[in-house]
C-alpha cells in the first residue's frame, strides 16, 4: 500500500486475555468485579499487568488497534469516487434531456470524459476498477454502465499506450456508446436477455440510433462515431448491426466491446446467479476470445489478474476463502485458500467455482 496516501486510524477490538501480549495498549479502563480500577485506558500492557488481570479473573480486554484506513480514504480513490458520482449525476441528466430533445449536450459529456481520464491517470488504476463494483449495481443500470465502460475503456487505452488525446476520445466514446438507448422504451433496456425476439431486434437498434444522434453534432469526431456504431460488432462477424469483420471494426469500438462485456456481466446480469463476479466476467471474455481483438482482450486480462488476486470470495459450494493464485485460463477456477488453511485447487473440483467477491 502507498503509505503516502494512507492514514492510520485508532480503533479498538476485544481480545481474549490468553492472546494479550506485552506492548499492547488498553483501549478502555479495566474494572474488577467490585468496580475498583485495575488498569486505566491507555495503559501499555506489561507482563505484570497480564498476571494481575488473570488473577482478577478478567477474561477479555479492549485493545487499541492501529488500522490503516481502507482505500476509500486514499485521496486519489476518494477523488475518483467523487468524480464517478458526479459523472453519474451528469449523465443521468443528459440522458433525460436527450430523451426529450434528441440533442446530445456534447460539452457535458466531454467534460465528464476529461474528468474520468484525469482521475484514472492520477489514481491507482486497479483499485479503481475494484471500487466500481463496490457500489450497488442493480439500480440505474444504463447510466452506471456508461460511466463504467468509459472508465474501463480509458484504462485499456492507457494500457495500450494511446496518447492522452486518444485516451480522452476513447473515454468519450465509452460514455456515449449506449446513448442510442435514450431513444428506446425503458422497459426493454434493463434485461435484454429476457426480451422476446422482436424486442431484442428493437434493442439492437441502439447502436445505429446512437450513431445518428451523435453525427448531428459537428464536434464529435469520426472515430468516436464509429466507436459508438461498431461497439456490438465482433471480429468473427457474429456481431451487429453490419456483421463487420476484424479489419473493418474501428479500434475504439474493439476496446469498448471488451469493457462493455466485462461491465455488462457485472451490472446488467446482477440477478443472474454466478454471473456477478469479475472472475465469471473474465471467463466470459476468455471463452469468446475469437470475437474480440486478441491484443486488447489479452492486455485487459493480464492487467485484471492483479485486480483479482487476494480477494475474499464465496465459492459455489458455500465455502469462503481467499484467492491465492489466479488461473489465467479460467479465473473462476483459481486456487483458493479456505479460512482453516486448506488450499483448494478449483480446476480439480467439478462444479465448484468462485461465485462472488465478498465485500
Ligand atoms: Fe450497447
Ligand atoms: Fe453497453
Amino acid at each position: 500500500m502507498d503509505t503516502k496516501n494512507s492514514s492510520i486510524n485508532k480503533k479498538s477490538f476485544e481480545e481474549n486475555i490468553e492472546f494479550v501480549v506485552p506492548g499492547m495498549e488498553l483501549a478502555h479502563t479495566v474494572y474488577s468485579k467490585d468496580l475498583s480500577i485495575l488498569a486505566n485506558a491507555g495503559t501499555i500492557i506489561n507482563t505484570e499487568l497480564i498476571k494481575k488481570l488473570r488473577k482478577w479473573d478478567i477474561t477479555k480486554v479492549d485493545i487499541v488497534a492501529e488500522v490503516a484506513d481502507n482505500p476509500f480514504t486514499n485521496p486519489n480513490i476518494e477523488k475518483f469516487l467523487n468524480t464517478y458520482n458526479q459523472s453519474i449525476d451528469v449523465i443521468q441528466k443528459t440522458f433525460d434531456s436527450i430523451r426529450q430533445t434528441q440533442d446530445i449536450p456534447v460539452e457535458a459529456f466531454s467534460e465528464t470524459a476529461d474528468d474520468i481520464v484525469n482521475n484514472i491517470t492520477d489514481a491507482e488504476n486497479i483499485n479503481i476498477i475494484d471500487k466500481l463494483y463496490d457500489l450497488p449495481v442493480c439500480d440505474d443500470y444504463t447510466i452506471r454502465h456508461c460511466v463504467n465502460v468509459s472508465a474501463i475503456s480509458a484504462l485499456i487505452a492507457k494500457w495500450l499506450k494511446y496518447s492522452t488525446e486518444s485516451i480522452t476520445a476513447v473515454a468519450l466514446a465509452g460514455l456515449l456508446h449506449d446513448v442510442g438507448k435514450s431513444q428506446l422504451p425503458p422497459e426493454i433496456l434493463n434485461k435484454p436477455y429476457k426480451l422476446s425476439p422482436a424486442d431484442y431486434k428493437l434493442y439492437q437498434t441502439h447502436t445505429k440510433l446512437g450513431y445518428e444522434l451523435a453525427r448531428k453534432k459537428e464536434n464529435i469526431s469520426q472515430s468516436i462515431l464509429f466507436g459508438i456504431f461498431h461497439h456490438h460488432e465482433r471480429t468473427d462477424r457474429s456481431g451487429y448491426p453490419m456483421h463487420l469483420g476484424a479489419d473493418d471494426i474501428h479500434p475504439y469500438a474493439k476496446i469498448i466491446a471488451v469493457a462493455d462485456l466485462f461491465d455488462e456481466s457485472l451490472t446488467i446480469n446482477c440477478d443472474f446467479p454466478g454471473a456477478t463476479s469479475p472472475y465469471a466476467s473474465l471467463d466470459n471474455i476468455r471463452d469468446r476470445l475469437y470475437c474480440f481483438d486478441p491484443k486488447i482482450s489479452l492486455i485487459f486480462r493480464d492487467h485484471m489478474m492483479n485486480f483479482l488476486s487476494g480477494h475474499r470470495v464465496m465459492l459455489s459450494n458455500k465455502q469462503e476463502g481467499r484467492v491465492v493464485f489466479i488461473n489465467r485460463d479460467k479465473p473462476s477456477k483459481s486456487i483458493v485458500q479456505l479460512d482453516n488453511g486448506t488450499v483448494l485447487n478449483l480446476p480439480t473440483l467439478k462444479d465448484v467455482n468462485i461465485h462472488y467477491v465478498i465485500k
